[in-house]
Protein backbone atom coordinates (compact mmCIF):
# COMPACT_ATOMS: atom_id res chain seq x y z
CA UNK A 1 0.00 0.00 0.00
CA UNK A 2 1.44 3.43 -0.84
CA UNK A 3 2.08 5.08 2.34
CA UNK A 4 2.55 8.67 1.22
CA UNK A 5 -0.32 11.15 2.66
CA UNK A 6 -0.31 14.74 2.77
CA UNK A 7 -0.82 16.71 5.99
CA UNK A 8 -3.36 20.05 5.42
CA UNK A 9 -2.91 21.92 8.69
CA UNK A 10 -5.34 24.92 8.60
CA UNK A 11 -4.57 28.14 11.17
CA UNK A 12 -8.02 29.23 12.13
CA UNK A 13 -9.58 30.37 15.77
CA UNK A 14 -11.66 27.23 17.43
CA UNK A 15 -14.74 28.76 16.49
CA UNK A 16 -13.74 27.80 13.14
CA UNK A 17 -12.78 24.13 13.96
CA UNK A 18 -15.67 21.98 13.33
CA UNK A 19 -16.42 23.77 9.74
CA UNK A 20 -12.94 23.16 8.50
CA UNK A 21 -12.92 19.88 9.65
CA UNK A 22 -16.23 18.57 7.94
CA UNK A 23 -14.74 20.59 4.59
CA UNK A 24 -11.31 18.31 4.86
CA UNK A 25 -13.37 14.90 5.55
CA UNK A 26 -15.75 15.95 2.77
CA UNK A 27 -12.86 16.72 0.81
CA UNK A 28 -10.67 13.23 1.32
CA UNK A 29 -8.56 13.84 4.46
CA UNK A 30 -9.21 10.45 6.82
CA UNK A 31 -8.47 11.69 9.54
CA UNK A 32 -8.20 15.40 11.35
CA UNK A 33 -6.86 16.40 14.65
CA UNK A 34 -7.28 19.75 16.85
CA UNK A 35 -3.94 21.27 17.69
CA UNK A 36 -2.86 24.79 19.69
CA UNK A 37 -0.34 27.50 19.70
CA UNK A 38 -1.33 27.90 17.01
CA UNK A 39 -4.93 26.74 16.81
CA UNK A 40 -5.39 24.81 13.79
CA UNK A 41 -6.98 21.79 12.29
CA UNK A 42 -4.66 19.09 10.63
CA UNK A 43 -5.98 16.74 8.50
CA UNK A 44 -4.48 14.09 6.24
CA UNK A 45 -4.94 13.23 2.74
CA UNK A 46 -3.78 10.13 0.49
CA UNK A 47 -0.99 11.27 -1.82
CA UNK A 48 -3.82 10.09 -4.44
CA UNK A 49 -5.59 12.58 -3.49
CA UNK A 50 -3.72 15.50 -3.84
CA UNK A 51 -6.01 17.18 -6.69
CA UNK A 52 -8.78 17.86 -4.11
CA UNK A 53 -5.84 20.65 -2.65
CA UNK A 54 -7.71 23.37 -4.96
CA UNK A 55 -11.32 22.33 -3.80
CA UNK A 56 -9.77 22.38 0.02
CA UNK A 57 -8.64 25.95 -0.42
CA UNK A 58 -11.53 27.50 -2.53
CA UNK A 59 -14.37 26.00 0.32
CA UNK A 60 -11.85 27.06 3.08
CA UNK A 61 -11.88 30.82 1.47
CA UNK A 62 -15.94 30.75 1.87
CA UNK A 63 -15.69 30.28 5.63
CA UNK A 64 -16.25 33.69 6.28
CA UNK A 65 -19.50 33.93 3.87
CA UNK A 66 -21.31 32.10 6.87
CA UNK A 67 -19.95 34.17 9.74
CA UNK A 68 -17.28 32.01 10.43
CA UNK A 69 -13.72 33.36 11.42
CA UNK A 70 -11.52 32.89 8.20
CA UNK A 71 -8.81 30.65 8.23
CA UNK A 72 -5.48 32.72 8.66
CA UNK A 73 -2.57 30.21 6.64
CA UNK A 74 -3.15 27.25 4.97
CA UNK A 75 0.23 25.08 5.00
CA UNK A 76 0.51 22.17 3.18
CA UNK A 77 3.20 19.02 3.36
CA UNK A 78 3.80 15.86 2.49
CA UNK A 79 4.40 12.81 5.31
CA UNK A 80 4.83 9.72 5.50
CA UNK A 81 2.24 7.27 7.33
CA UNK A 82 4.72 6.13 9.71
CA UNK A 83 4.28 9.65 11.41
CA UNK A 84 1.03 10.18 11.04
CA UNK A 85 0.65 7.04 13.40
CA UNK A 86 2.98 8.46 15.75
CA UNK A 87 1.12 11.90 15.68
CA UNK A 88 -2.89 10.11 16.35
CA UNK A 89 -0.69 8.37 19.65
CA UNK A 90 -0.39 11.99 20.78
CA UNK A 91 -3.92 12.96 20.95
CA UNK A 92 -5.77 9.81 21.18
CA UNK A 93 -5.87 9.34 25.30
CA UNK A 94 -7.88 7.06 27.64
CA UNK A 95 -11.32 8.78 28.04
CA UNK A 96 -14.59 7.75 29.64
CA UNK A 97 -18.00 8.01 27.60
CA UNK A 98 -21.40 8.06 29.09
CA UNK A 99 -21.81 6.30 31.81
CA UNK A 100 -19.36 3.04 31.83
CA UNK A 101 -17.50 3.08 28.80
CA UNK A 102 -13.88 3.57 27.92
CA UNK A 103 -11.91 3.84 25.29
CA UNK A 104 -8.42 3.32 25.69
CA UNK A 105 -5.56 3.69 23.36
CA UNK A 106 -3.61 0.10 23.29
CA UNK A 107 -0.30 2.06 24.62
CA UNK A 108 -2.10 3.31 27.80
CA UNK A 109 -0.78 1.47 31.06
CA UNK A 110 -4.66 3.12 32.60
CA UNK A 111 -6.08 1.26 35.22
CA UNK A 112 -9.85 0.57 34.43
CA UNK A 113 -12.09 1.43 37.44
CA UNK A 114 -14.02 -1.71 37.95
CA UNK A 115 -17.51 -0.12 36.94
CA UNK A 116 -16.32 0.59 33.42
CA UNK A 117 -16.45 -1.27 30.34
CA UNK A 118 -12.70 -1.01 28.64
CA UNK A 119 -12.51 -1.00 24.88
CA UNK A 120 -8.47 -1.06 23.59
CA UNK A 121 -7.83 0.29 20.56
CA UNK A 122 -5.32 0.73 18.17
CA UNK A 123 -6.45 3.29 15.53
CA UNK A 124 -3.74 3.14 12.96
CA UNK A 125 -4.78 5.33 10.16
CA UNK A 126 -8.61 4.76 10.28
CA UNK A 127 -10.99 7.21 11.77
CA UNK A 128 -12.55 6.18 15.62
CA UNK A 129 -11.04 7.16 18.54
CA UNK A 130 -13.90 8.94 20.66
CA UNK A 131 -12.21 12.11 20.30
CA UNK A 132 -14.44 13.22 17.72
CA UNK A 133 -17.80 14.63 18.29
CA UNK A 134 -19.77 12.37 16.36
CA UNK A 135 -17.95 9.41 17.67
CA UNK A 136 -18.58 10.28 21.40
CA UNK A 137 -22.50 10.63 20.75
CA UNK A 138 -23.20 7.72 19.30
CA UNK A 139 -20.86 6.02 22.28
CA UNK A 140 -22.86 7.57 24.55
CA UNK A 141 -26.47 6.95 22.47
CA UNK A 142 -25.52 3.31 22.43
CA UNK A 143 -25.42 2.67 25.95
CA UNK A 144 -28.62 3.66 26.08
CA UNK A 145 -30.20 1.84 22.99
CA UNK A 146 -27.97 -1.41 23.37
CA UNK A 147 -29.37 -4.40 25.23
CA UNK A 148 -28.19 -7.80 25.70
CA UNK A 149 -28.40 -10.38 22.51
CA UNK A 150 -29.94 -7.48 20.24
CA UNK A 151 -28.70 -6.98 16.39
CA UNK A 152 -26.83 -4.54 15.61
CA UNK A 153 -25.45 -3.30 12.50
CA UNK A 154 -22.47 -0.33 12.18
CA UNK A 155 -21.91 1.21 9.04
CA UNK A 156 -18.98 2.86 8.36
CA UNK A 157 -17.31 1.10 11.14
CA UNK A 158 -13.75 2.81 10.91
CA UNK A 159 -11.76 1.42 13.59
CA UNK A 160 -14.80 -0.46 14.83
CA UNK A 161 -15.09 1.34 17.56
CA UNK A 162 -19.07 1.10 17.67
CA UNK A 163 -19.30 -2.33 16.61
CA UNK A 164 -17.09 -3.44 19.74
CA UNK A 165 -18.85 -0.56 22.43
CA UNK A 166 -22.04 -2.50 20.89
CA UNK A 167 -20.26 -6.29 21.90
CA UNK A 168 -19.23 -5.47 24.98
CA UNK A 169 -22.95 -3.85 26.02
CA UNK A 170 -24.81 -7.28 25.36
CA UNK A 171 -25.26 -7.45 21.52
CA UNK A 172 -25.75 -10.71 20.57
CA UNK A 173 -24.46 -10.16 17.11
CA UNK A 174 -22.73 -7.45 15.17
CA UNK A 175 -22.20 -6.79 11.69
CA UNK A 176 -19.84 -3.78 10.66
CA UNK A 177 -19.09 -2.54 7.07
CA UNK A 178 -16.92 -0.51 5.85
CA UNK A 179 -15.10 0.14 2.16
CA UNK A 180 -12.13 1.18 2.84
CA UNK A 181 -9.82 -2.15 3.22
CA UNK A 182 -7.34 -0.13 5.39
CA UNK A 183 -10.27 0.47 8.08
CA UNK A 184 -11.59 -3.54 7.99
CA UNK A 185 -8.14 -4.54 8.26
CA UNK A 186 -7.85 -1.75 12.09
CA UNK A 187 -11.42 -2.76 12.91
CA UNK A 188 -10.24 -6.65 12.79
CA UNK A 189 -7.37 -5.92 14.79
CA UNK A 190 -9.36 -4.09 17.43
CA UNK A 191 -12.23 -6.57 17.28
CA UNK A 192 -9.69 -9.07 18.65
CA UNK A 193 -7.81 -7.52 20.96
CA UNK A 194 -11.08 -7.00 22.57
CA UNK A 195 -12.07 -10.28 22.30
CA UNK A 196 -15.46 -9.81 20.71
CA UNK A 197 -14.61 -11.90 17.80
CA UNK A 198 -17.38 -14.20 18.26
CA UNK A 199 -20.26 -11.36 17.72
CA UNK A 200 -18.83 -9.02 15.50
CA UNK A 201 -18.09 -9.56 11.70
CA UNK A 202 -16.24 -6.97 9.92
CA UNK A 203 -17.18 -6.70 6.30
CA UNK A 204 -15.47 -4.84 3.44
CA UNK A 205 -18.50 -3.60 1.47
CA UNK A 206 -20.50 -0.81 0.36
CA UNK A 207 -22.83 0.75 3.04
CA UNK A 208 -26.31 -0.75 3.22
CA UNK A 209 -25.57 -3.17 0.20
CA UNK A 210 -23.68 -5.62 2.37
CA UNK A 211 -26.36 -5.81 4.92
CA UNK A 212 -28.27 -9.09 5.17
CA UNK A 213 -31.63 -9.57 7.07
CA UNK A 214 -33.00 -7.59 10.03
CA UNK A 215 -31.62 -5.47 13.06
CA UNK A 216 -32.29 -4.30 16.13
CA UNK A 217 -30.31 -1.04 16.18
CA UNK A 218 -28.14 0.66 13.51
CA UNK A 219 -25.51 2.80 13.63
CA UNK A 220 -24.43 5.40 10.73
CA UNK A 221 -21.53 7.91 11.63
CA UNK A 222 -21.13 8.91 7.62
CA UNK A 223 -22.03 12.23 6.12
CA UNK A 224 -24.85 13.66 5.43
CA UNK A 225 -25.09 13.33 2.06
CA UNK A 226 -24.77 9.48 2.59
CA UNK A 227 -27.44 9.64 5.42
CA UNK A 228 -29.88 11.64 2.64
CA UNK A 229 -29.08 9.00 -0.22
CA UNK A 230 -29.73 5.84 1.85
CA UNK A 231 -32.42 7.14 3.94
CA UNK A 232 -34.89 5.17 2.03
CA UNK A 233 -33.36 1.75 2.39
CA UNK A 234 -33.07 2.05 5.97
CA UNK A 235 -36.71 0.49 7.02
CA UNK A 236 -35.75 -2.45 5.22
CA UNK A 237 -33.10 -3.66 7.48
CA UNK A 238 -34.76 -2.38 10.93
CA UNK A 239 -37.36 -4.87 12.28
CA UNK A 240 -40.48 -3.31 14.02
CA UNK A 241 -39.37 -1.06 17.24
CA UNK A 242 -35.82 -1.14 15.88
CA UNK A 243 -33.49 1.99 16.01
CA UNK A 244 -31.23 3.95 13.35
CA UNK A 245 -28.40 5.93 15.48
CA UNK A 246 -26.90 8.59 12.99
CA UNK A 247 -24.23 11.40 13.13
CA UNK A 248 -21.34 12.18 11.15
CA UNK A 249 -23.35 15.78 9.72
CA UNK A 250 -23.14 19.27 11.49
CA UNK A 251 -25.96 21.63 12.54
CA UNK A 252 -26.46 23.00 9.47
CA UNK A 253 -27.41 19.86 7.86
CA UNK A 254 -29.46 18.22 9.96
CA UNK A 255 -32.72 19.69 8.69
CA UNK A 256 -31.98 17.65 5.37
CA UNK A 257 -31.48 14.49 7.30
CA UNK A 258 -34.41 14.85 9.60
CA UNK A 259 -36.71 15.39 6.58
CA UNK A 260 -35.02 12.16 4.28
CA UNK A 261 -35.67 10.14 7.69
CA UNK A 262 -38.71 11.13 8.20
CA UNK A 263 -39.73 10.55 4.61
CA UNK A 264 -38.17 7.03 5.14
CA UNK A 265 -41.22 6.27 7.43
CA UNK A 266 -39.12 6.73 10.53
CA UNK A 267 -40.14 8.62 13.75
CA UNK A 268 -37.25 11.14 15.45
CA UNK A 269 -36.75 10.00 18.89
CA UNK A 270 -33.78 11.93 20.32
CA UNK A 271 -31.28 14.98 18.98
CA UNK A 272 -28.28 15.27 20.52
CA UNK A 273 -25.19 18.18 19.79
CA UNK A 274 -22.02 18.13 20.62
CA UNK A 275 -20.08 21.33 19.33
CA UNK A 276 -21.97 21.60 15.78
CA UNK A 277 -22.18 18.07 15.51
CA UNK A 278 -25.24 16.47 15.63
CA UNK A 279 -26.55 12.94 16.61
CA UNK A 280 -30.39 11.70 16.22
CA UNK A 281 -32.40 8.52 16.75
CA UNK A 282 -35.00 7.43 14.74
CA UNK A 283 -37.52 4.28 15.16
CA UNK A 284 -39.25 2.25 13.38
CA UNK A 285 -42.82 1.80 14.45
C1 LIG B 1 -16.67 9.24 10.21
S1 LIG B 1 -16.00 7.64 10.06
C2 LIG B 1 -16.86 6.81 11.40
C3 LIG B 1 -16.03 5.76 12.08
C4 LIG B 1 -16.67 5.19 13.36
N1 LIG B 1 -17.90 4.49 13.08
C5 LIG B 1 -16.93 6.28 14.38
O1 LIG B 1 -18.10 6.54 14.71
O2 LIG B 1 -15.96 6.89 14.84
C6 LIG B 1 -16.85 7.06 8.62
C7 LIG B 1 -16.39 5.70 8.11
O3 LIG B 1 -17.30 5.33 7.07
C8 LIG B 1 -16.62 4.71 6.03
N2 LIG B 1 -17.46 4.86 4.83
C9 LIG B 1 -17.70 5.98 4.10
N3 LIG B 1 -18.55 5.71 3.08
C10 LIG B 1 -18.88 4.38 3.20
C11 LIG B 1 -19.73 3.50 2.45
N4 LIG B 1 -20.41 3.91 1.38
N5 LIG B 1 -19.82 2.20 2.84
C12 LIG B 1 -19.12 1.76 3.91
N6 LIG B 1 -18.30 2.55 4.65
C13 LIG B 1 -18.19 3.84 4.31
C14 LIG B 1 -15.27 5.44 5.99
O4 LIG B 1 -14.29 4.64 5.38
C15 LIG B 1 -15.01 5.69 7.48
O5 LIG B 1 -14.25 4.63 8.04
Amino acid sequence: MDDRWISVQAVAPPDAWDAVATVLIEYGCTGVELREAPPRVVGYLPDEQAHQLEAIQERLALLPQFGLPAVLELRVEPVQAHEWQRAWRRYFRSRRYGNCLRVQPSWSRRKPQPDEIVMVLDPGLAFGTGNHPTTALCLSLLEKYVQPGLRVADIGTGTGILAIAAAKLGAGEVIAVDNDSLAVLVARGNVERNGVQDRVWVIEGDGWHALHGVFDVILCNILSGFLVQTAPLVPRFLREGGVYIVSGFIGRNAREVFHAMENAGLKREEVHKRRSWVAAVFRKN
